[in-house]
């Protein structure tokens, strides 16, 4: 066992610590912040108070947002494993202070020795959980790979000075937050099946105010120091990646983690009104999507409907219905699949498509099918960081599913990925999130899988407006897009935004879900008449965003659905 656990000092240790996170957070806010809670030096928004100190520590000491960002990535990868990650991938999104764009696509590959129907029985059905759980189902992470690429563009501190804050919460621990003590003592019995006989992570029993130290993440976090890319790569951790593979029959070979690369893309710009979106492209299909989806409502005065009024509700499901139907058929890794993304985010096109539905009655799923193009040939985390000089990230990171395969590595003390799951394992076959798809995101050996995920960074009049991201799957599309129009038509602020409940269609399934207490039951009755069926669920997204004020502060918007945190300065 490389656990420490001090059953009689740590917890007092840990509450120390906290206190001083919290005392030194509200010390550096009260330097720099107005009356309203907003920052005028920089600000970082992500899932955990130890990885958003960590981001706001790096600010304070001269880094930019990509150096906070890629230490909050690390740090998350420690401070909440269910979907910070070193043995997943993501996306980011990069504007300068001047104006200058990036994209970055470190998402994870299928393994050389993937093949189509790898997750097929005998008779052609799918086995869903071999995509999802164990081994077979992680994709050659992405993540490291990704940092060391952004960092080398962008950083202006050391690479070991943005991987040592992670390292240190690895080695001498950190407390875990209250709904983690629920979660980490369920999660034992899982994965005590995917990693018998290891000395996995999580031990039986969590208390409030635990001190969880991780001495094997450490190590690999210190490999990773002081190798940057060759020390996950290559060497050591390699090793036991391979070791890992061949104990539990999964298919990530040394070659596969040789030859992984990150790769820059071409940003995916366009418009909404006066702003301008700054999204990712494919392999996210959460660009294309949300700009479909803008492209579908900026004719119609959403503003005088109202939020969430029965007529803002209907017209943004009928536009999400038919924006998934093409995301099924027509998206896919660019790298390997010819996607029409030109044609996809044209307005006219989008109008073309919402020109079949009828105010009086919904749309059926059944009646509506992919358009038709030219033949041209339940875990993660998003985090957005804006510094003093005005640079701004936005990173959506994930394992896909909570806490991934549920496999650890043996030794190096962390979580690979089920991101396999996100291709498309069987035409019409819905993934764990119910998506569908098809030959565009069938697998193929070196290939990416199709994602949600919506890093998204706004400009108005040419400057800085709005960070955005969430995780859940596939409604992520669908909460970026509401919490842009939240601010943008409905006059919220950033974090009345990010409170707002939320409500997601699909395609199929045919049926609007909506988040408990979200939609009020007048508008369900009305559009219930009109043939509309709901379908009510606990939480839905978690978003963390930033918006510049017009007097050019920050404002911050950490989702209260989970210890979601922001600090600034
Ligand atoms: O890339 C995707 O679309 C999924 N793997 C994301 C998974 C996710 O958001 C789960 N989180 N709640």
């Amino acid at each position: 066992m490389h656990r420490k656990f001090s059953l009689n000092l740590q917890p007092a240790i840990g509450a120390l610590i906290a206190l001083s996170t919290l005392i030194s957070g509200c010390l550096g806010g009260t330097l720099s912040r107005n009356n309203s809670g907003e920052y005028k030096n920089g600000l970082v928004v992500s899932a955990h108070p130890s990885s958003s100190k960590v981001g706001l520590d790096i600010l304070k000491k001269g880094g930019n947002a990509v150096d906070a960002a890629v230490a909050v990535q690390f740090a998350l990868a420690v401070v909440y494993p269910g979907a910070g990650n070193l043995g997943g991938g993501g996306f980011m999104v990069y504007r300068s202070a001047s104006g200058e764009l990036a994209t970055l696509d470190f998402r994870e590959k299928a393994p050389g020795l993937a093949s189509r129907d790898m997750y097929l029985d005998s008779a052609g059905n799918a086995i869903t959980d071999k995509s999802l759980h164990g081994h077979l189902a992680a994709g050659v992470p992405g993540s490291v790979d990704g940092m060391v690429k952004a960092h080398q563009k962008f950083g202006k501190l050391s690479w070991a000075e943005v991987v040592q804050p992670a390292l240190d919460l690895a080695r001498n621990g950190f407390p875990i937050t209250d709904s983690q003590v629920e979660e980490f003592t369920e999660l034992q019995e899982k994965l005590k099946k995917y990693n018998p006989g290891k000395s996995y992570f999580i031990k039986a029993k969590w208390s409030k105010g635990d001190f969880w130290v991780q001495e094997d993440l450490a190590k690999t976090l210190e490999h990773i120091r002081d190798k940057g890319r060759e020390g996950f790569y290559a060497g050591e951790v390699a090793d036991q990646i391979e070791a890992e593979m061949k104990k539990g029959g999964g298919l990530i070979s040394r070659e596969d983690l040789k030859n992984y690369q990150s790769q820059w893309r071409e940003p995916l710009v366009g418009n909404y009104k006066n702003y301008k979106i700054i999204t990712m492209p494919p392999t996210s299909s959460g660009g294309i999507a949300l700009l479909q989806l803008l492209n579908s409502v900026e004719e119609y005065p959403l503003r005088r409907w109202g939020h969430n009024s029965d007529s803002t509700v209907q017209l943004m499901v009928e536009a999400e219905r038919r924006v998934y139907a093409d995301r099924a058929s027509h998206l896919g890794d660019p790298d390997f699949y010819k996607v029409p993304k030109k044609y996809l985010v044209d307005p006219i096109y989008s109008k073309f498509r919402m020109s079949d539905f009828n105010w009086g009655k919904a749309t059926l799923s059944s009646d509506i099918k992919a358009g038709e193009v030219p033949q041209e040939s339940e875990e993660t985390t998003h985090f957005s960081i804006v510094d003093r000089d005005g640079n701004a990230v936005s990173i959506t990171t994930t394992l896909n599913g909570g806490y991934g395969s549920m496999v650890f590595v043996g030794g190096a003390g962390f979580l690979l990925n089920n991101e396999m799951d996100d291709f498309s394992v069987k035409p019409g076959s819905p993934n764990m999130y119910g998506l569908l798809g098809g030959e565009a995101n069938a697998i193929v050996p070196g290939k990416r899988m199709l994602s949600s995920m919506t890093p998204a960074i706004l400009e108005k009049g040419g400057k800085l407006f709005m960070i955005v991201g969430t995780p859940g799957g596939s409604t992520i599309i669908t909460s970026v897009f509401q919490t842009i129009l939240n601010v943008i038509e409905f006059d919220m602020g950033m974090q009345a935004a990010v409170n707002a409940k939320k409500f997601h269609h699909q395609w199929y399934p045919d049926v609007i879900t909506f988040e408990k207490g979200g939609l009020d039951s007048l508008v369900r009755q009305k559009l219930n008449q009109k043939g509309y069926t709901f379908n009510e669920r606990r939480a839905i997204g978690r978003v963390d965003a930033i918006l510049k004020t017009p007097w050019g502060y920050y404002e911050g918007g950490a989702d209260p659905r989970g210890d979601d945190t922001l600090m600034g300065w």
